[in-house]
């Protein structure tokens, strides 16, 4: 299993994070990174973290480690919703996205804060619907205009 490690965007890895792309025809899925760490930035409950492959696990990120991937939990209220997740175009399809939810949802599952965990994904997203379905999600909210909301079948 692919394995990863988040970290915190300080300020060197603010460009590589800005630079990661999904595919055109993604882009409606996700919001930009530049977007999300501009509202991260003036919301202290989100919490921005860099997907990073395993190379880097025990120590600094250096100039050719290449970030994966972006993921961004809230915490408010007992609800832990994950917002955002990509993987950049170049890392898809090999195990990062899966390793980074798994690492954010158990991060949540042991904050003694966490009461509920959910999830929101586009109506047009039907790969990723599934993908989040594995994962333990279940469909609580069948539709708004654009999202399908889902919360994790799990109890503290
Ligand atoms: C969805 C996404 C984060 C998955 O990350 P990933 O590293 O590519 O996925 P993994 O390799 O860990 O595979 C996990 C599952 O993700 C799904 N997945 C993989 N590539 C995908 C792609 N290009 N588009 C949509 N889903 C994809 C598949 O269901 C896959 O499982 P499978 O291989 O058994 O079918 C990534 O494809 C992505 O960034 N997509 C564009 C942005 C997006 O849709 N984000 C979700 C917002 S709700």
């Amino acid at each position: 299993m692919t394995k990863i490690t988040l970290r915190h965007i300080t300020r060197e890895l603010f460009h590589p994070c800005i630079k990661l792309s999904v595919a055109d025809d993604q882009k409606k899925f996700v919001a930009s990174n530049l977007y999300s760490l501009a509202q991260a930035k003036t919301n202290p409950l989100l919490h921005p973290f860099a997907i990073y492959g395993e190379e880097v696990i025990g120590r600094s990120i250096e100039a050719e480690d290449e970030m994966r991937g972006f993921v961004m939990y809230q915490l408010m209220e007992g609800v832990g919703f994950i917002m955002r997740l990509m993987v950049d175009q170049r890392f898809q399809g090999q195990g990062y996205g899966e390793a980074a939810m798994k690492e954010v949802l158990h991060r949540l599952q042991m904050n003694p804060e966490t009461e509920f965990i959910a999830t929101s994904v586009h109506k047009e997203n039907p790969r990723t619907l599934e993908f989040y379905k594995r994962l333990g999600f279940t469909i609580f909210i069948k539709e708004t205009d654009i999202e399908i909301y889902l919360k994790l079948d799990w109890e503290r």
